[in-house]
Formats: structure tokens, sequence, C-alpha cells
């Protein structure tokens, strides 16, 4: 019986510890057109690989509000790079997933200068051209859920766009440097909410946050006018 017990704990504390390990981010996408590309063992690539560590050593820092932006080298092969972590994860999750970002957007982006990669827990980009401080809209990436809203669709337009408005603004006028983050969930119907999340990287002005989140905003209601109303 003591045998059995112990079994039993030891089993226990096993999956207690695969529970815990760290797990991989949730890829969502990435973009890296090949216009402009390096050559295998170039200085860029040097610079490059510097770069990423050196994200990847920042993100284990606690007092960087899950932002960071460096460039390595000196121009013409320079590299400018920045990680975000969305607002609401850990220290923890954070460093993980730029960690795995890092590694995983040179399988996905071998030979090009210029690269995103989304998760849901980050987002990591570089460069050969400064992007800090600076709103890019050259690249809009939409995500849709494949399930259709069938109750009350007008109700849902407006609550979207009244509660997503609302927390651009909340967002958008966070402290310079602070988290540029907010959430907010609001009654839908009686049993289904509304979750809604805005983020902007901290290097962003109150009005360049703004405008970028009403940019995508705007361009959000192509998604949800789509809905059938019935
Ligand atoms: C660049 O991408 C295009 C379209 O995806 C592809 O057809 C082309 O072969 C690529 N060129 C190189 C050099 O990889
Ligand atoms: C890159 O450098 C490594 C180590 O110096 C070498 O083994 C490899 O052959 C080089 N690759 C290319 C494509 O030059
Ligand atoms: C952070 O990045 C800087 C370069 O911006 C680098 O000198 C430093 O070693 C990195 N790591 C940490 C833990 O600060
Ligand atoms: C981050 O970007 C700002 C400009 O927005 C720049 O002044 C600063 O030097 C950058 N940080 C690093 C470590 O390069
Ligand atoms: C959602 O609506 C579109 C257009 O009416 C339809 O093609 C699609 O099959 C619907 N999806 C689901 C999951 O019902
Ligand atoms: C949202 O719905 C819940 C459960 O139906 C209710 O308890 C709560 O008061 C509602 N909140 C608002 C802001 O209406």
């Amino acid at each position: 019986m003591d045998s059995l017990k112990f079994s039993t704990v030891l089993l226990s504390l096993l999956s207690l510890a695969i529970i815990t390990q760290a797990q991989d981010p949730t890829y969502l996408y990435s973009n890296c057109p090949n216009k402009t590309t390096f050559t295998r063992n170039s200085t860029y690539q040097a610079n490059l690989n510097l770069l990423l560590s050196s994200l990847s050593s920042n993100a284990t820092r606690n007092n960087i509000n899950g932002f960071y932006n460096v460039s390595a080298g000196q121009d013409p092969d320079a590299v400018y790079g920045m990680f975000l972590c969305r607002g609401d994860v850990s220290n923890s999750v954070c460093r993980n997933c730029v960690n795995f970002a890092g590694k995983d957007i040179l399988e996905r982006c071998p030979i090009e200068k210029v690269a995103m990669i989304w998760f849901d827990e980050c987002e990591l980009r570089y460069s050969n051209r400064n992007i800090f401080s600076t709103v890019d809209q050259d690249f809009t990436l939409f995500m849709m859920s494949p399930n259709n809203v069938t109750v009350q669709p007008d109700r849902f337009n407006q609550l979207v766009a009244t509660t997503i408005n609302d927390i651009a603004t909340r967002a958008a006028s966070a402290p310079s440097g602070g988290k540029k983050f907010a959430v907010q969930q609001v009654n839908y119907t009686g049993i289904q909410k509304l979750y809604t999340l805005v983020q902007c990287t901290a290097d962003l002005s109150t009005p360049d946050c703004s405008r970028c989140l009403e940019g995508a905003i705007s361009k959000l209601g192509n998604c949800y006018k789509a809905v059938d109303d019935t």
C-alpha cells in the first residue's frame, strides 16, 4: 500500500513538473518580404545575431515594461530591432516568448533583412532601417475568428466601436516609456462577453499611438461590417 501511495505522489509530482515547464509561445504569423536580403556570413548577419542576443538578454530584465529596442553595427550594415510583449503577460512568459521568437524568426526568414514575427504573447521585428519611435502602417494583418456574430449584430458592432475607441484613448495616454496597453470586457448578451485589447509599442508618443490605433480601428470596421444581418 505504501509503495502505491509513493508512486501516486511521484506521478503527481511528475505531472506537476510537466505542467510548470515553459510552453512554446503560440505562433500567429510572420512577414519578411524578400526584396532586401543578405548573404550568409555577411556583416549584416553578424550584426543581426548580435541584435537578437541583446534582445533576448534584455527580455530577462524586470523593469522594461515588456518592450526593448536596440541597434547593432554601423550603416550600411546596421540592424534595428525591438520586441513587445503583450501587456498582460508575466516577465517569465515575456522572456520565454522573446527567446523563442529570436530563434524562430531566423528559421522562417533566413536571409531577409526586414522581418516581423507575431505570437500571442509577444512580437519581434527588425529592419535595416531605423524603425524606432515611428508609426509603420505598411503592413496590416487581419486575423478573423471563423465564428460569425449571429445574435444582435448591430449591437455587437456598436459595442465594439465604442469599447475599442475608449481603450485606444486609454492606451495612448499612458506616460512616455510606459506600457501603452488597455483591455476592457463588456457584457454583450446575458451569457456572452466582448473582450477587447489594444497596444502600442512603448516608443511611440501619445499622438502617434492614437493615430496608429485609429488607423487600425478604421480598418477593423471592414471585418465586422461584413457580418450578416440576420
Ligand atoms: C521571393 O518571393 C517570391 C514570392 O514569394 C518568390 O517567387 C521568389 O522565388 C523569392 N525569391 C527569392 C530569391 O527567394
Ligand atoms: C560561414 O562560416 C562558417 C564558419 O566560419 C563556415 O563553416 C561556412 O562554410 C560559411 N558559410 C558560407 C555560406 O560561407
Ligand atoms: C541589453 O542590451 C544592451 C545593448 O543595448 C547590451 O549591452 C546588454 O548586454 C543587454 N543585456 C542586458 C541584460 O542588459
Ligand atoms: C531605442 O530607441 C530610441 C529612439 O526611440 C533611442 O534613442 C535609443 O537609443 C534606443 N535604445 C537602444 C538601446 O538603442
Ligand atoms: C459565416 O458567414 C459567412 C458569410 O455569410 C459564411 O460563408 C460562413 O460559412 C459562416 N461561418 C460559420 C462558421 O458559420
Ligand atoms: C454583466 O453581466 C453579469 C452577469 O450577467 C452581471 O452580473 C453584471 O452586473 C453585468 N455587468 C454590467 C456592467 O452590466
